[in-house]
């Protein structure tokens, strides 16, 4: 029996999905992977399944079970417990270790209903909801709502400020927190303000941009808010001026590469600027480069430190980022 059940749970979590073409570009696109990685990605599950099944027939054989019932249920409850571990320790050696931690935190959090599949789900039927309100009220419709997607790697401040803003608005939400930090502090804000969140593992996103996640949210801008990655090609074409990034100093002084948080103001103190402040502007493929939309002053004082300037960039952020956000939603 136990030979039985090790043998279903290899077909269910590797064999069947192989085979089937279908599901091959359907997983390819879920997971914004290459194929060379999704290949890795199924050889991590039928490795990690068969450690699992081979363990947990192992550990079933010290004990002598003599109830069919009982010994399925203590199985499943074993192989469950075993098979995570058994895929984070194998998905190291194929190089897939942060794939498997996010799956598993995702497959987690969706258990737990808290984020993931249930969330968004949830999180659909209360945007179409909230859509349908929108359409009730004179002067809108269903077609009005505006969707943000706010990339956030940080504590995540500005991004607070923009959800406050637009909280209760009938045309504006926020649809989606994209991170590449599991442990940013936006991570939390999301889960707190019961926002679906997305996220993001480099190579998936420097190869596609996440994309298609991002349409099938019916994103209509991007906002970056302490997004430290560089935006990819795809994701400017397929966003193109639908992207906006706000920048602590007046660009084009202090931008580019290596530009961000304390080290563009320890550069202005170091420079010993008079002033300082702030810069939203389109995103184009170069760091810090596309169109300005808005700049805000500030002094810099001599007594400044990095963090002194940095709470009065602050302030001018969240007074400023969310108005001009709403501005630019109102010409799209
Ligand atoms: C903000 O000051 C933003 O301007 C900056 O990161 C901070 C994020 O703070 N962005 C850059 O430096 C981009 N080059 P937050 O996480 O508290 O919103």
């Amino acid at each position: 029996m136990c030979k039985t059940l090790s043998t279903l749970f290899l077909f269910f979590d590797s064999v069947l999905e192989l085979i089937s073409p279908l599901m091959f570009s359907h997983l390819q696109s879920k997971w914004n992977v290459t194929p060379l990685r999704l290949i890795f990605i199924f050889i991590t599950f039928a490795v990690g399944g068969s450690l699992t099944g081979l363990a947990g027939k192992k550990i079933m054989s010290a004990f002598e079970i003599e109830a069919v019932a009982l010994y399925i249920l203590i199985y499943i409850i074993l192989v469950t417990l075993l098979w995570p571990l058994a895929v984070l320790t194998v998905s190291i050696p194929f190089g897939q270790f942060l794939f498997f931690k996010s799956y598993l935190h995702n497959l987690f959090a969706r258990l737990a209903n808290a984020k993931g599949a249930t969330d968004q789900t949830n999180n659909k039927k209360a945007n179409a909801l909230e859509s349908k309100q929108a359409a009730l009220l004179p002067g809108t419709t269903q077609t009005n709502l505006k969707r943000l997607a706010i990339f956030a790697s940080g504590a995540g401040s500005n991004a607070a400020e923009i959800i406050h803003y637009f909280k209760g608005s009938n045309l504006v939400t926020v649809g989606l927190v994209v991170c590449n930090k599991p442990g940013a502090g936006v991570v939390s804000l999301a889960a707190a303000k019961k926002i679906p969140l997305l996220l993001i593992e480099k190579e998936a996103f420097f190869s596609g941009g996440y994309v298609a996640q991002l349409k099938e949210a019916q994103i209509t801008l991007i906002v970056l808010a302490g997004f430290l990655w560089k935006i990819p090609q795809p994701l400017i074409a397929a966003f193109s001026k639908r992207i906006i990034n706000i920048h602590p100093a007046l660009l084009p002084k202090y931008g580019g590469k290596g530009m961000y948080g304390q080290y563009v103001h320890q550069a202005v103190i170091e420079n010993g600027e008079k002033e300082s402040g702030i810069t939203i502007h389109y995103v184009d493929e170069h760091y810090d480069n596309g169109d300005i939309i808005f700049q805000q002053r500030c002094p810099v004082l001599p007594t400044d430190t990095p963090e002194t300037l940095a709470q009065r960039v602050h302030a001018l952020e969240h007074a400023h980022f969310a108005p001009v956000i709403n501005k630019v939603l109102q010409n799209l």
